[in-house]
């Protein structure tokens, strides 16, 4: 059984995209999904458990930073000039119906596989989870996706403001690890690249410049032509805010001045499974 999304205001979708594709500088992301679809408080307690990790999850790994609250899609990714200048949506209610997700591979696959839309720096690509998703991680979202995105999921702040909250949110610590040495989580491995590793953040035998990161998270690092299943850097500047890149890179310094920071406080559960709030994505946060 599919529940379709009550009431989805599409045409508050496209004046979303309208406004957005007026605006052309960088970190002033228009608020994702302003999509505000009607609540239907009848959903939670008939999704199964699958169904309930799948929404927490879309949470934890920032599918929702990039696809939008309710998979509503419609993020600009205006530096993709001759393709998608917006995020796909994943909600079948709005997907084009030849477009339709029907099964759950159909899923699974691009999650472990990714999809390099672009190598140019600043475009917005479709990350690989491999090695980070377990399947059965996969397969609870692929659930959550086919069940059209009941609101059984984590209440989703889009204007987190502390670095740690940020790094968190945004799935950094899922790839990157927790910051400094000797940290738990460790980095993530990633076989396929020359490193073998997602490299260390606040790493303090590696001096990396400020401006260096700063181009890393603003542009996102791609090994052209793009590996199938190679863990890559996303770009984050069409979907953090100026805010949010000012806060968390100073938690992320690396050489000595990283290593003299105070250890990182244990990551917020900011996606258990358990907190089953509707997901209620706050108002055009602009700066
Ligand atoms: C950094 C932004 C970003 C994140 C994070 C992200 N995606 Fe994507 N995703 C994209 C982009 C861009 C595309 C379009 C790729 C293309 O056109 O080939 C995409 C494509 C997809 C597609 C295929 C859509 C289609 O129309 O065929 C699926 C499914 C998908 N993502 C699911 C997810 C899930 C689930 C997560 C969380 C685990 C996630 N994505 C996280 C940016 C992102
Ligand atoms: C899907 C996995 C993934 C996520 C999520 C991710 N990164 Fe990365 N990041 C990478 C990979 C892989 C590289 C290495 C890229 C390369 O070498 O070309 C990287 C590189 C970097 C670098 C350059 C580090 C260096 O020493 O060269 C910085 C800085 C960085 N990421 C910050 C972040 C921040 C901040 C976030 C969260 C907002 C984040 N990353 C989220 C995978 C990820």
């Amino acid at each position: 059984m599919r529940r379709v999304l009550v009431g989805l205001a599409s045409g508050a979708l496209v004046a979303a995209i309208v406004v957005a594709a007026g605006c052309a500088s960088l970190a002033t992301p228009e608020a994702p999904s302003t999509a505000t679809p009607a609540t239907s408080g009848t959903a939670a307690p008939q999704a199964s458990q699958q169904v309930k990790d799948g929404a927490a999850l879309y949470v934890q790994f920032s599918c929702v930073r990039c696809h939008g609250a309710d998979g509503a899609g419609g993020i600009p990714n205006r530096l993709n000039v001759g393709g998608d200048d917006t995020i796909p949506p994943l909600n079948n209610a709005l997907r084009d119906k030849t477009e339709a997700f029907t099964n759950a591979a159909q899923i699974t696959q691009i999650l472990m596989e990714g999809s390099v839309v672009s190598s140019k720096p600043g475009v917005i690509n479709m990350p690989s989870w491999k090695g980070v998703m377990s399947d059965a991680q996969a397969s609870a979202i692929a659930a959550y996706v086919l069940a059209g995105f009941p609101h059984v999921g984590p209440a989703v702040d889009f204007n987190v403001a502390k670095a740690s909250d940020i790094y968190s949110a945004y799935a950094c610590i899922i790839c990157h690890g927790q910051v400094g040495a000797n940290a738990s989580p460790s980095p993530a491995p990633n076989p396929a690249s020359a490193d073998k590793v997602v490299p260390l953040l606040r790493n303090a035998g590696d001096n990396v410049s400020a401006a260096e990161m700063l181009g890393f998270i603003m542009n996102g690092s791609v090994t052209a032509p793009g590996k199938k299943g190679e863990l890559l850097m996303p770009a984050w500047g069409q979907i953090l805010s100026t805010q949010q890149v000012k806060a968390v890179l100073p938690y992320i310094q690396d050489g000595p001045k990283g290593g003299k920071l105070p250890p990182p406080p244990a990551p917020s559960p900011l996606a258990s499974p358990a907190a089953a709030a509707p997901a209620a994505p706050s108002p055009a946060g602009s700066p």
